[in-house]
C-alpha cells in the first residue's frame, strides 16, 4: 500500500501482515457480530449540522479525562494479546500513546508485563485494566504491582466474568503463541515481517499471569483460561473492595443500562465506559453510540461518562463528544495501526484521528473540543433514539 490516508487503509495492511488468528482474533464479534457490526454502522445515522463563516483559525483538541490532561479525548483502549498483533506490541503502543499525550491502557491479558510497559515508557503513567479471577491473591498482587508501576487509574472489566463466543477463534484454535500446526506454519510462512519481530524478542505469553500465578505454566489458550480462572461471582461489592485495595482514579467498563450506570454512581468511581466489549459478548445488545446519549442522560451530571465501541475515524469521536461523551476509547483503530506497521502504525493511526476530529469540528464551527456538544448534530437528523 502506498498511502496511507485511514484506518481502513491500516486495516487492509494490518490484515496482510498479522498472522490469521491474530488479526481475526481482534477483528472479530461475538455470534452473529450484530452488534460488533452496529457499533460501526450506528455513527452513520448521526449528521454533523455544517457553519461557515466563523474564524476558525486558532484550534485545540486538548481536553482532560477523569482530570488528566490530554492531548485530544481519545484514549487507547485494553485489548488482549496486542503483543501477538505485533511484537513487543503493548510497549510500543504505550510508546506512541506517551508522545501523542493521550492515555494508553494495559489489558490484564496482555502480553508485555505491566512491569515491561513501565520500564519501557520510563515510568511514565498508564492506565490498568483488571479482570477478576477466583484467585483473590492474585488480584491484590495485581492491584499492587499496578501501583508500584505508577499507573494512574484502574480500568475495571465488568462485562467479562465469562467469554461470548466468537466463531473464528474456536475455528483458528487461538493460542498465544500460536501452536505449530501445518495450518499455521503455512500461514505465518507468509507473515515474515511477524516472524521476525517475534523471533527478536522474548515476550510471546501472557505476561502478566505467567509466573505470577502458582501452577501456571502454560496458558496458551484465552478461552480455557477465562473459564477457569476468571470469576464469574463478580459483584457491585467485589467493586467495593477493589476500589478499596486500588484507592486511586477508578474507571468501570461496559456498562449499557441506565439502572448499572445508576450503581455505577453509586460506588463512587470517576468514570463509566459505555461499552458492550466492541460487539464480542453480548451479541444483541444495543451499539455504544446508541446506549451513549440514555446513560449521559440519566447520569451524566454524576458521573464521567466515556464510550467504545466502532470508533473508526475522528468525526466518530466528534459524534461521541457531541452525545455527551468526555472521552472515547479505540481499541481495533489501535490495533490495525499496530498490525500494519508497529509504533509508526499506531501513531499513524492517531495522527489520523485526531486530524479528522480537529478539522471536523472546524467545519461545525468549533474551535475547542471542550465546547463541543449536541448543537454541532442536526436536528431531525437525530437519530430517533436521542
Ligand atoms: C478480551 O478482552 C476479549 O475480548 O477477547
Amino acid at each position: 500500500m502506498s498511502v496511507i490516508t485511514s484506518i481502513e487503509d491500516l486495516r487492509i495492511l494490518a490484515k496482510r501482515r498479522v498472522p490469521k488468528m491474530f488479526y481475526d482474533y481482534a477483528d472479530s464479534g461475538s455470534w452473529t457480530e450484530s452488534t460488533y457490526k452496529a457499533n460501526e454502522e450506528d455513527f452513520k445515522g448521526i449528521q454533523f449540522r455544517q457553519r461557515v463563516a466563523v474564524d476558525i483559525k486558532v484550534r485545540s483538541t486538548q481536553s482532560q479525562m477523569i482530570g488528566q490532561a490530554v492531548s485530544m479525548p481519545v484514549a487507547i483502549a485494553p485489548t488482549g494479546l496486542t503483543g501477538m498483533q505485533h511484537a513487543n506490541g503493548e510497549i510500543l503502543a504505550a510508546k506512541s500513546a506517551k508522545a501523542f499525550g493521550i492515555p494508553f491502557t494495559l489489558s490484564t491479558m496482555s502480553i508485555c508485563s505491566i512491569e515491561d510497559v513501565a520500564k519501557e515508557t520510563q515510568n511514565h503513567p498508564f492506565w490498568f485494566q483488571l479482570y477478576v479471577m477466583k484467585d483473590r491473591d492474585f488480584i491484590e498482587r495485581l492491584i499492587e504491582r499496578a501501583k508500584q508501576a505508577h499507573c494512574s487509574a484502574l480500568v475495571l472489566t465488568l462485562d467479562l466474568q465469562i467469554l461470548g463466543q466468537r466463531h473464528k477463534d474456536i475455528k483458528n484454535g487461538l493460542s498465544a503463541p500460536p501452536k505449530l500446526t501445518v495450518a499455521n506454519m503455512i500461514n505465518l510462512a507468509t507473515k515474515w515481517r511477524w516472524c521476525m519481530g517475534m523471533l527478536g524478542t522474548h515476550r510471546r505469553e501472557f505476561g502478566n499471569i505467567v509466573g505470577h500465578v502458582k501452577g501456571v505454566e502454560n496458558m496458551s489458550s484465552l478461552s480455557s483460561w477465562t473459564a477457569q480462572q476468571f470469576d464469574p461471582s463478580l459483584n457491585w461489592s467485589d467493586v467495593e473492595w477493589i476500589k478499596k485495595k486500588w484507592g486511586g482514579p477508578l474507571i468501570l467498563k461496559g456498562i449499557q443500562d441506565e439502572e448499572d450506570a445508576r450503581l455505577a454512581v453509586n460506588s463512587g468511581a470517576n468514570a463509566l465506559i459505555v461499552s458492550n466489549h466492541g460487539g464480542r459478548q453480548l451479541d444483541g445488545a444495543q451499539s455504544s453510540i446508541k446506549a451513549l446519549p440514555r446513560i449521559v442522560q440519566v447520569v451524566g451530571k454524576d458521573i464521567e461518562v466515556h464510550m467504545d465501541g466502532g470508533i473508526r475515524s475522528g468525526q466518530d469521536v466528534l459524534k461521541a463528544l457531541a452525545l455527551g461523551a468526555k472521552g472515547v476509547y479505540i481499541g481495533r483503530s489501535m490495533l490495525y495501526g499496530l498490525g500494519a506497521m508497529g509504533q509508526s502504525g499506531v501513531t499513524k493511526a492517531l495522527e489520523l484521528i485526531r486530524n479528522e476530529l480537529d478539522l471536523s469540528m472546524a467545519f461545525c464551527g468549533k474551535t475547542d473540543v471542550r465546547e463541543v456538544d449536541s448543537s454541532i448534530l442536526l436536528p431531525g437528523s437525530f437519530p430517533p433514539w436521542v
